[in-house]
């Protein structure tokens, strides 16, 4: 029988039922009904009791593969013994104290021993507020007052960065001369105006623009993998080329590894062979609890040093955060890598192989152990901007999947986005693709 939006969500409501009466009783309280807004998709959420391992455990009762992972965040699973007592071990000490512990001095060396061109590292409580920090220093550091980042980019939800992540088509601009637009009601005009957008993938239009402004622009941020704006890898000689002109006119070129920090132990940097002057990190770092931080050549985060640029949160290089952390990135050794990639590279080209054979318009694509997978006009059609996915993904498609995989034990968010975890066996990769082919089949049925 052909899948529909209509059957998937009659289907996806029927078994979260619990989920959805909670929905409505929490929206009482709270907006939509939950703060983490990227969960709000479909008919409504699906509430969890606890995690363990690989699997989510939901208040309806089902156990669901967890392909999600916080967008990303929980690389080792739920509920990881090294990250619990790493945890237990700080409880006792106090976790508040304001005066710095050992911490997150270890976790900064640990990250700068893995990531060449981070010599020294500041924290916060998110990715977000590293960015904003990341911002400042620049603007302080170069004495100019512009940023340049790319179309559909996402760097958190603040002001200074919430242009042109999911602008709309219509009003967006040209291919090679993106206009900028506000991500959300209540961004100031003059960030926007403030803000420079570039196109993916395109360095003769990247160029033209980055003269133009230059003597504005304090920094550029990128990622070397778009995640939450949709994923869209970049070509190795488009990031040499903007690593090559940002050095050249006095740009301090930052890349957010927030995400892809999961998809090498070097960080994605190293797969590019290309040193930025600034990195932003998340997710993992924290192994789990809210920590963010932005790492970088010394010579830029002397800016802080010498009291040029002041930044401070009352939670900033949080202990039992640090703590996760650190036990997080031990287990993550190179071999951890490895084997996620690999179990990531089986999805990948499995479903491909089998989507090719069938001429499907199904794709999955991306690198590490962050992969996506999209609905499109065509088989074989290449998503190499986010402009790709206005003209061609079939969102519809892509959310109902979402469903359909909730519903038959699997959690994948909105937005075709999946996140491996650690935990995961050869056998949870393959009831995944046999259930992959299942709901595609069922969506492209005529
Ligand atoms: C690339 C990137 N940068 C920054 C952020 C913001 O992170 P946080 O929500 O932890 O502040 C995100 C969040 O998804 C992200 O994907």
């Amino acid at each position: 029988m052909k899948i529909t939006a209509e059957s998937s969500m009659a289907r996806f409501s029927e078994k979260f039922k619990i989920s959805r009466e909670f929905t409505e009783k929490c929206r009482k309280k709270v907006p939509n009904g939950y703060s983490r807004q990227t969960f709000n998709y479909g008919p409504h959420a699906i509430f969890v009791d606890h995690g363990d391992g690989a699997y989510i455990y939901t208040i309806d009762g089902h156990k669901l593969l967890d392909l999600n992972n916080n967008f990303s965040v929980s690389i080792l699973g739920h509920n990881n013994p090294a990250i619990n007592n790493a945890i237990k071990d700080v409880l006792p000490k106090g976790f508040s104290l304001g005066n710095p512990m050992k911490y997150e001095s270890k976790l900064a060396e640990i990250i700068c021993s893995r990531i060449e061109s981070v010599e020294k590292v500041k924290f916060s409580c998110s990715a977000s507020e590293s960015c904003i920090s990341a911002a400042r220093i620049a603007r302080g550091y170069t004495g100019k007052t512009k940023i340049a980042k790319m179309e559909g980019g996402y760097h958190g939800f603040i002001e200074d960065l919430c242009v042109s992540a999911h602008p709309d088509p219509s009003m967006a601009g040209p291919d090679d001369r993106p206009v900028p637009m506000a991500d959300s009601g209540g961004i100031n005009s003059y960030i926007v105006e403030n803000t420079i957008i570039l196109p993916q993938n395109d360095l003769a239009a990247c160029e033209k623009i980055l003269r133009e402004n230059a003597a504005d622009i304090a920094c550029l941020f990128m990622e070397l993998q778009s995640g939450a704006g949709g994923i869209v890898v970049l070509d190795q000689e488009f990031v040499k080329g903007i690593r090559a002109l940002t050095e050249e006119l006095g740009i301090v070129l930052i890349f957010d590894e927030t995400i892809t920090l999961r998809i090498n132990y070097h960080g994605m940097q190293s797969l590019y062979g290309v040193k930025p002057d600034l990195t932003i990190m998340g997710k993992i770092i924290g192994g789990g609890l809210p920590l963010g931080a932005v790492g970088g050549k010394a010579e830029i985060l002397e800016v802080l040093e010498k009291g040029i640029v002041g930044i401070s949160g009352t939670h900033h290089g949080n202990n039992l955060a640090a703590a996760a952390g650190i036990a997080c990135l031990e287990v993550m050794d190179e071999a951890a890598y490895d084997r996620l990639n690999g179990l990531a590279k089986r999805i990948k080209d499995e479903l491909n192989a089998w989507s090719n054979r069938k001429n499907y318009p199904f794709m999955v694509y991306g690198e590490g152990s962050y992969i996506a997978y999209a609905f499109t006009d065509k088989n074989g059609r290449q998503i190499t901007t986010h402009r790709d996915f206005w003209r061609y993904a079939n969102n519809d498609a892509i959310l109902i999947f979402a469903l359909e995989a909730a519903t038959r034990g699997f959690f994948p968010v909105h937005r075709g986005q999946l996140a491996l975890s650690t935990p995961m066996t050869d056998e949870d990769i393959d009831s995944f693709i046999a259930t992959t082919k299942e709901i595609v089949d069922g969506i492209l049925k005529n």
